[in-house]
């Protein structure tokens, strides 16, 4: 595992940015994994600034998502199909068709997630996965649990991270109580995988997840038994983990 400390924010997201480019330039029809949350944002802002330069070209480019509320319809500005045509599909030049995330509107959990699977499957696998990480260590919805959930599945959400997404909602009434995502199994399917963390509040997660003990009590820390990821964190976020340990 490769760790960056970043001096801030942006410069978090500029060096994500640079890593999900440089998967785009050497291979144009990537499978790129992408993910929702506050983090990634200002990476998708810098990839939407180098496309807009002509440095990028998402015209053969796949996107799957890690996850999607249930229950909550695409026109709804929560959804994490609304996020990434808002943050990122509709400025760049991807092919709608190429872009994917779970359906939170089909009701038959089991049929949806596996179609999803199969999907993923169907592309190839993923060859970058990008993710942010939850405060309790969780990884798409990948809530803490006595096992690693394995493959695309249906999840309730935990009242941490109901708490955590509220900000977004008007109420905590309205955040969703399930969601659908990718398994860890799926997750640690992909070929490259990179985590973007930003911010005090991640601090004691990152050097769990990372440094600790790997459990399914700390979803993240599966991937410490991952070939390839690469982390990028701001100082902030690596505030326990010593300067040794990073790059
Ligand atoms: C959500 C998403 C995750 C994301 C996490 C952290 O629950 N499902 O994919 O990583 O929140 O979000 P943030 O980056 O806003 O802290």
């Amino acid at each position: 595992m490769k760790i960056y400390r970043t001096a801030d924010y942006n410069e978090m997201s500029r060096k994500a940015a640079n890593i999900i480019a440089s998967q785009v330039i050497l291979k144009p029809d990537c499978v790129l994994g992408l993910a929702t949350g506050s983090t990634p944002i200002g990476t998708y802002e810098n990839l939407v600034e180098k496309y807009k330069a002509g440095d990028l070209d998402f015209s053969e480019v796949n996107t799957v998502n890690l996850d999607e509320y249930k229950g909550l319809p695409r026109t709804n500005d929560q959804s994490y199909y609304y996020f990434m045509h808002e943050n990122l599909f509709d400025k760049v030049n991807i092919d709608p068709e190429k872009t994917n995330l779970p359906d939170g509107m089909k009701p038959d959990s089991e049929a949806e997630c596996a179609r999803y699977e199969e999907l993923i499957q169907s592309l190839g696998g993923v060859d970058l996965q990008l993710l942010g990480l939850g405060h309790n260590g969780h990884i798409g919805f990948n809530e803490p649990a006595k096992a690693f959930d394995k493959e695309t599945h249906c999840v309730d959400l935990q009242e941490r991270t109901i708490e955590a997404n509220k900000r977004f909602f008007a109420s905590a009434d309205e955040v969703p109580r399930q969601a659908y995502t990718m398994g860890i199994k799926t997750i640690m399917q992909a070929r490259k995988i990179l985590v973007v963390v930003s911010g005090e509040d991640k601090a004691d997660i990152v050097a769990k997840a990372f440094f600790g003990p790997v459990t399914p009590d700390v979803p993240a820390s599966i991937l410490q038994m991952h070939p390839d990821v690469t982390v990028v964190a701001d100082a902030a976020a690596l505030a326990k983990v010593p300067q040794s340990k990073t790059l």
